[in-house]
């Protein structure tokens, strides 16, 4: 899979607007921080990698029309957009842990003209796009070869080319394997209520022949105990020390169910999605998203006016649930504190 989900122009942060997929391929060029910060929240751009991209590219829209040249107030600046552009959304561990590369960057930089902090800052943003091409790579390497020849897979939500700088994390796995020879199947879940698994996963299967069958989210425990699932495979906004896996609502559900019907289950994520400062997944903050994402359909409103909504974006699961955690160092198993840290640190 190579798409170009995120860019950066020099002057704009290109994204390929994810709302209007499948039906349109639309580029939109973001050409200052409340654009981009407006495309975070809205899902214009989205999935964690290229979160934590669009956060980097961010702090260089921010600084491009700066003119002043005092360096200890530029390096404010640059802390003050961090923080700005860290409201956008609060799930996903990449876009804080770019956004700290930046500032810490900044703050180390501070004797330097201006014109070379922002210099250092772009070459930064670009390294960590430029990063998560290598690393997704290698995550579907070491993903592929947990892939059967004539298996069938199950993921939610879309952790795919769109999700990151091109290949993705959890649909990198099959891209891999698929580049290895093998055939098999996915079984994608919609992904209720914003549809990334029927409008972004479906779509980028099928542009890349992979053999993919749509469900709706409450069709997998049936697709479970009637097919041979011989796993699931998806991404992770945020993965705690002890191994807990925050994802898209309804991850949590795949978790317990493949327990229930015996299949492996694995998470596919980046050394930037983990946050060792967090012990428990309990700790992850998750983000509740308007009410009105639940309560109506394409702008057709599917639910009575004013009936009280929860609308949680996100999910954990408790690493006692997960088979492994695919790393661009390797497989990750239990026990997870000991050896997250041990791949990681
Ligand atoms: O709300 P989204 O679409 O940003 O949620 C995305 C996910 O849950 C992905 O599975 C996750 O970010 C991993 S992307 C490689």
């Amino acid at each position: 899979m190579s798409v170009d989900t995120i860019r950066w122009t020099g002057k704009a942060v290109r994204i390929i607007d994810q709302t209007k997929l499948p039906n349109k391929l639309v580029y939109i060029d973001c050409r200052d921080v409340d654009t981009l910060w407006h495309a975070i929240k809205t899902l214009q751009v989205r999935g964690a990698p290229a979160l934590g991209i669009a956060a980097a590219f961010g702090v260089l829209l921010g600084i491009k029309g700066y003119k002043k040249d005092n360096s200890a107030a530029f390096v404010r600046y640059v802390c003050e957009l961090c923080d700005y552009i860290g409201k956008s959304r609060p799930t996903a561990v990449n876009l804080f842990n770019a956004l700290a590369q930046m500032r810490g960057l900044a703050l180390n930089n501070v004797d330097k003209p201006v014109a070379l902090l922002k210099a250092v800052l772009e070459a930064e943003a670009r390294a960590i796009y430029e990063e998560d091409k290598a690393v997704c790579r290698a995550m579907g390497k070491h993903g592929a070869a947990l892939i059967k020849n004539g298996g069938t897979y199950m993921t939610v939500c879309n952790a795919g080319g769109l999700a990151t700088a091109d290949y993705g994390t959890a649909l990198g796995v099959f891209y891999a394997a698929k580049e290895a020879g093998k055939k098999f199947k996915v079984f994608a879940l919609e992904t209720r209520p914003l549809l990334q698994g029927a409008r972004l996963t479906a779509w980028e299967l099928m542009k890349n022949k992979i053999d993919v069958t749509l469900i709706c989210d409450n069709m997998a425990a049936t697709v479970m105990k009637d097919n041979k699932i011989n796993g699931i495979f998806t991404g992770a906004d945020r993965i705690a020390a002890n191994g807990d896996a925050a994802n898209k609502i309804g991850t949590y559900m795949l978790g317990v169910l493949a327990k229930h019907h015996a299949v492996p289950f694995y998470i596919v994520a980046p050394k930037t999605t983990f946050d060792l400062k967090i012990d428990h997944g309990r700790k992850i903050p998750i983000e509740e998203r308007s009410a009105d994402e639940v309560t109506s359909f394409a702008g057709t409103p599917t639910a009575p006016k004013g009936v009280k909504v929860f609308n949680p974006s996100f999910d954990v699961t408790p690493h006692e649930l997960i088979s492994g955690i695919v790393t661009e160092y390797g497989v990750i198993k239990t026990p997870y504190d000991r050896n997250i840290k041990k791949a990681l640190l």
